[in-house]
């Protein structure tokens, strides 16, 4: 079978190789393609902006293509909007915009597929995903049925969800349906440099466009576009550590970054850790952090898979012998 090349499907720019890339359009797609397969190994690819890989994929890939953006019911103030996974994100996020539907305005600019963002529970700037979903609709890959999981049973926690635990590899997400305001926004300014923005500008009653307007300028002045440099985004979650734990870390490092949390636990910033560490000034294989962003691990050449994870894993070990905090991946490694 004829090999493809992976390079353009992933947003590290990886040139894996595929053997059988299947494109999908439709729930009937996917179906079709479950009652023929021979074994339940499979990758589903959204967008390929949250994966590294690492070797060739010789089994099915099925590439999630399903478009479609509708109204499925509405009121004096809000809207139900149903969206096939296939759709892009930040496409969506402008046509919600335009047509003046609040909810999706913080997270403007996010790479990736409609499919994947409830996966991994995307968040930024004070908002996650989780706060607009109605539920996901999907096919379990080991008998082709259907279900819609409503809000609750998605099991949605910072950066994700039963879809990233339990049913990982188990069920492919077809389509999202989100429940937006078309009236008395929830203007969301928590997040600090969006505060600071808003004070600059000196504007008290921003709207959900001007909002957009400015994660979007504040993201693209300091994450790296990945159709110019390679990355997946944040590489690592923010790890969650106890007050005492942070109190012992402060005696030796007053000024490390972090934010309590609704728990009892302390958000730590992986960014400031891995920044701490030096990894702004290390490049080895063409491999490096980005210099405004220390989290996004960048592919500064044509760095392979598995030269970008040994940076990881060495970033990992550094950060657990000088703060002994455990980074976890948010990307997904293949
Ligand atoms: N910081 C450093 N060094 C750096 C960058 C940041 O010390 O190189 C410190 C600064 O003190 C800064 C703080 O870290 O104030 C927080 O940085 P930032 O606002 O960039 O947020 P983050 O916690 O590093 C998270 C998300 C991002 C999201 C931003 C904005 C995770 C894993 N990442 O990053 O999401 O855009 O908040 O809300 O939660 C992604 O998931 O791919 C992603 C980019």
């Amino acid at each position: 079978m004829k090999k493809i090349s992976l390079k353009q499907y992933n947003s590290f720019g990886i040139d894996v190789k595929a053997t059988n890339l299947i494109s999908i359009e439709s729930e009937i797609d996917i179906i079709n393609f479950l009652e023929k397969k021979k074994n339940d190994k499979i990758l589903i690819l959204g967008g390929g902006t949250n994966i590294l890989f690492t070797k060739d994929i010789d089994y099915p890939i099925l590439k999630i293509e399903i478009k479609g953006i509708e109204i499925i019911n509405e009121d004096e103030d809000e809207v139900l909007v149903s969206v096939g996974a296939g759709e892009n994100w930040n496409d969506l996020v402008w046509w919600s915009i335009e047509n003046n539907f609040g909810g999706l305005e913080n997270l403007v600019s996010i790479p990736g597929n409609v499919g994947s963002a409830p996966i991994q529970n995307i968040g930024a700037y004070g908002k996650e995903i989780n706060e607009v979903i109605e539920n996901c609709r999907g096919i379990f890959i080991k008998n082709s049925t259907m279900k819609i999981f409503n809000k609750d049973e998605c099991k949605f926690s910072y950066r994700s969800s039963i879809f990233k635990e339990e049913l990982k590899d188990k069920f492919i997400i077809s389509n999202v349906t989100l429940r937006l305001t078309k009236r008395n926004h929830k203007i969301n300014t928590e997040y600090k440099s969006l505060q600071n923005t808003l004070i600059q500008r000196g504007d008290t009653n921003p709207s959900i466009k001007n909002i957009a307007e400015f994660v979007h300028s504040i993201r693209s002045n300091k994450l790296p576009n990945y159709k110019k440099i390679g990355n997946a985004g944040s590489f690592f979650k923010n790890p969650l550590i106890k007050k005492d734990k942070l109190k012992e870390i402060r005696l030796s490092c007053p000024d490390i970054v972090s934010h309590k949390t609704k728990g009892s636990e302390y958000k730590i910033s992986a960014a400031w850790l891995i920044e701490n560490c030096g990894f702004k000034k290390i490049e080895v294989n063409n491999v490096t952090v980005h210099k405004k962003q220390a989290l996004v691990i960048i592919n500064s050449g044509n760095a392979k898979g598995i030269d970008i994870y040994n940076f990881s894993q060495k970033i990992k070990k550094t950060v657990r012998e000088k703060f002994d905090i455990l980074l976890e991946e948010e990307v997904n490694i293949l």
